[in-house]
């Protein structure tokens, strides 16, 4: 089948023009998305496969972005394992009972917990023809071991990490098992979005940016490079690995086997496209806080990234993190439009 824009771009081939899609394009500041949300709870939707689809695709008829990603959550494989998992509006997730020593760790249930993520596969059953017909990729994703354990550890949003680097200390071989069932279950969990059809993958460690560059080595990377290792992809599906600070970790994110690096809006584009491989693809970084920016300075700033990244085939055009919920969508059709309008 011919490969879409996405994948095109993703594997570091020739395109007329980026291709463009947004980390959290569905959400709340879609008021057809809202609409939902008024009926149902954040985890029903992501549990309701009939409505994870319908949502999935709402910023795409609105947009046509050149992608679509799975409505779901990072936080789905912590609630696999025997998690509940809340999420609360204005105060973000909320995990108990938190994983803290070796004895929670060990709670745990690793078995058939793919089976509880059944939901999701159905989902991409529901997705798949619709995204075929639009000849765009649907993208699966995961979030990495250390950003999913910090949530377990913390038990919510933090801003420090405060916990998980205490334990990273304390009780460094309690983390190692809580990262090593993380990981497993991860791979098993992306194994069956490649399986039930995901065009492409990406990895989410949001938090690691709060790592040093050698604990980020021991206690994230490795453990993505072996998830990664493990994926049992044999249509070569691109995966991309989202971090924040990756200007200081660029150069462990490429040995993880990933196809493409995603990159938050603080780095160097023209320092970075030197640093990563030319077979490695880059996606970012547009600052999300420039979609509050009056028109003609987000234009500016949208048309200096393209044109840093025109001599680059690999690239694929995003934001440096997730939209927010009170972004206009009428800034969110300026980005799109005028990066589709661009021509190398
Ligand atoms: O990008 C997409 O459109 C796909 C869906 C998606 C969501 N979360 C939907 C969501 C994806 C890829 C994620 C990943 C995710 N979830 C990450 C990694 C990426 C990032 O943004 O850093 C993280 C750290 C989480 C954990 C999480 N889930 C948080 C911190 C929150 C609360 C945030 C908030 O704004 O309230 C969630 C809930 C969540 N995940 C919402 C959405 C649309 C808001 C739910 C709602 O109240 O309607």
């Amino acid at each position: 089948m011919k490969k879409t824009l996405y994948e095109l771009a993703a594997t570091c081939q020739k395109t007329p023009r980026p291709p463009v899609w947004m980390m959290r394009q569905a959400g709340r500041y879609l008021p057809e998305y809202r609409q939902i949300r008024e009926k149902y709870s954040f985890i029903e939707m992501i549990k309701t496969p009939k409505i994870a689809a319908e949502i999935t695709l709402q910023p795409i008829h609105r947009f046509g972005m050149d992608a679509a990603i799975l409505f779901s959550d990072i936080l789905v494989t912590a609630e696999a394992l025997g998690c509940h998992v809340d999420i609360i509006e204005k105060k973000g997730p909320i995990i108990t009972p938190p994983i803290r020593t070796r004895a929670d760790v060990d709670t745990l249930n690793t078995v058939n917990t793919t089976k509880k993520l059944t939901y999701v596969l159905e989902a991409i059953d529901l997705l798949t023809p619709q995204v075929t017909a639009l000849n765009i990729p649907l993208i699966g994703f995961a979030g990495a071991p250390f950003t999913v354990a910090s949530y377990m550890i913390e038990g919510q949003s933090s801003p420090d990490l405060k916990l998980t680097k205490q334990l990273m200390t304390q009780d460094p071989s309690t983390l190692h098992a809580l990262l090593e069932k993380l990981t497993n279950v991860t791979i098993d969990y992306l194994n069956a979005q490649l399986k039930a059809g995901v065009k492409a993958l990406q990895i989410f460690d949001t938090w690691a940016g709060h790592l040093s560059y050698t604990d980020f080595e021991t206690y994230s990377s490795t453990y993505i490079q072996k998830i990664i290792q493990n994926l049992n992809n044999p249509n070569n599906c691109p995966i991309t690995v989202f971090a924040k600070n990756t200007t200081t970790f660029a150069p462990l994110l490429t040995t993880t086997g990933a196809n493409v690096i995603s990159v938050d809006w603080q780095t160097n584009l023209k320092t970075l496209k030197n640093i990563v491989p030319q077979n490695m693809a880059i996606q970012g970084n547009l600052d999300p806080y420039l979609l509050f920016a009056p028109d003609d300075i987000l234009t500016q700033r949208v048309d200096a990234i393209l044109n840093t990244m025109q001599d680059r085939p690999g690239y694929i055009f995003n934001l440096g993190h997730g939209l927010m919920p009170d972004i206009n969508p009428e800034k969110v059709a300026l980005v799109v439009n005028r990066v589709q309008a661009f021509h190398h």
